[in-house]
């Protein structure tokens, strides 16, 4: 080989070269020809191998020749480099901007439930299964549906067992969710099953065991022929339905002026398993369902002739019911605002906490 043909296949060499950085669209296509022109076993590579073939004296100057181009090809490189570079780096921002429909969506997290509310789908589900519907009433109620219709006339001495907030629009806060029993009678008339959640308000210091604001499901179901049987058995499903297993219960007369006979139905203490704590205050009970045969006054408020239906109602402790599920031992914590006493959605369907 002389060093004109050198200098030829240099040229050649040269422009081909040049199209073909300027066509490399990645880095990656970039460092392949980097490689595959300048590299030692690149086609450059092979010329300067070859240089010993030469005369001695052309061989220096073959020298030069390749150089220069080897020189003059990696500035080109270096400048495609950077350029490549610049750009996939705005590739790369444009990409992040770009909206992609079919990326998957970010797992989401699931919220967490208010035991009382974990506690009140359940008794909502148990009863609508039975037939029951659930309605609501108004918390701000009239002395009339919260007092007067329950048989508790202005003069009766049980208006003192419910502490009234009462407002100064002559109204109240309902103190228990009963007045949804007439409000239920009005609307649906015998024979009735019904349920009503909600929150109640009563005049009370607050400890570990009371709060002014606490949470109630009524329960009433009229029809002909109801009697004490219907309303223990119903009460013996709901708790054993809640508490998954068999719970002991124990019924004590109660005095409710709108139910006759009347009962205070207690569940052994599941804090404490019935030994006695602070919750059930070292009596191993708690008084969980107060309940008893509408009285025959109710039923003639609610327009119901007392000798065609009879029926039953209950007043069931949603607050205290969520205490015994969930194993808290202070009432204060549900009004808290503490995330901590949330039941994560999972919990929602398992079993109990208590005994886990
Ligand atoms: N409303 C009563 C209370 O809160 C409870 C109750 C309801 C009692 C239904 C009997 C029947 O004290």
């Amino acid at each position: 080989m002389n060093l004109r043909e050198l200098e030829a296949k240099l040229e050649n060499l040269d422009t081909q070269a040049r199209t073909r950085i300027a066509e490399a669209r990645t880095l990656d296509q970039l460092r392949g020809l980097v490689s595959r022109l300048v590299g030692r076993k690149g086609e450059l590579g092979r010329l300067i191998a070859a240089i010993p073939q030469y005369a001695p004296q052309d061989r220096k100057e073959a020298g030069q020749l390749i150089n220069a181009v080897k020189t003059r090809l990696a500035e080109l490189f270096a400048e495609a480099e950077s350029r490549l570079k610049s750009s996939d780096v705005e590739a790369e921002r444009r990409a992040g901007e770009a909206f992609d429909p079919t990326t998957p969506v970010p797992a989401r997290q699931l919220g967490s439930v208010h035991p009382v509310t974990a506690v009140q789908w359940e008794v909502e589900d148990l009863f609508e299964r039975l037939g029951f519907a659930v309605v609501t009433g108004p918390e701000m109620e009239t002395e009339y549906y919260n007092f007067e219709a329950l048989n508790i006339p202005e003069w009766h001495p049980a208006r003192d067992m419910q502490d009234t907030f009462w407002l100064t629009n002559g109204m109240l806060l309902r103190t228990h969710t009963s007045p949804c029993q007439v409000r239920a009678m009005e609307r649906f008339g015998p024979p009735l099953r019904v349920i009503a959640p909600g929150r109640c308000f009563r005049y009370e210091t607050v400890d570990a065991s009371h709060e002014n604001t606490f949470h109630q499901v009524e329960g009433l179901m009229i029809d002909r022929d109801i009697s004490v049987a219907n309303l223990i058995a119903i009460m013996k499903l709901l708790l054993r339905e809640i508490f998954r297993q068999d719970v002991r219960i124990r019924l004590r007369p109660g005095y409710f002026p709108f139910v006759e006979p009347g009962f205070e139905l207690d569940m052994s203490c599941r804090i404490c398993d019935g030994r006695g704590c602070q919750t059930c205050k070292q009596s191993g009970w708690i008084e969980i369902l107060p309940c008893g045969m509408v009285h025959p006054n109710v039923l003639r408020f609610g327009g119901i002739d007392p000798h065609e239906y009879t029926g039953f109602a209950f007043g069931l402790g949603l607050t205290r019911l969520a205490m015994m599920k969930y194993g808290v031992r202070d009432i204060r914590v549900f009004n808290s605002g503490d995330i901590r006493a949330l039941v994560s959605p999972e919990k929602l369907t398992g079993p109990a906490i208590i005994g886990d």
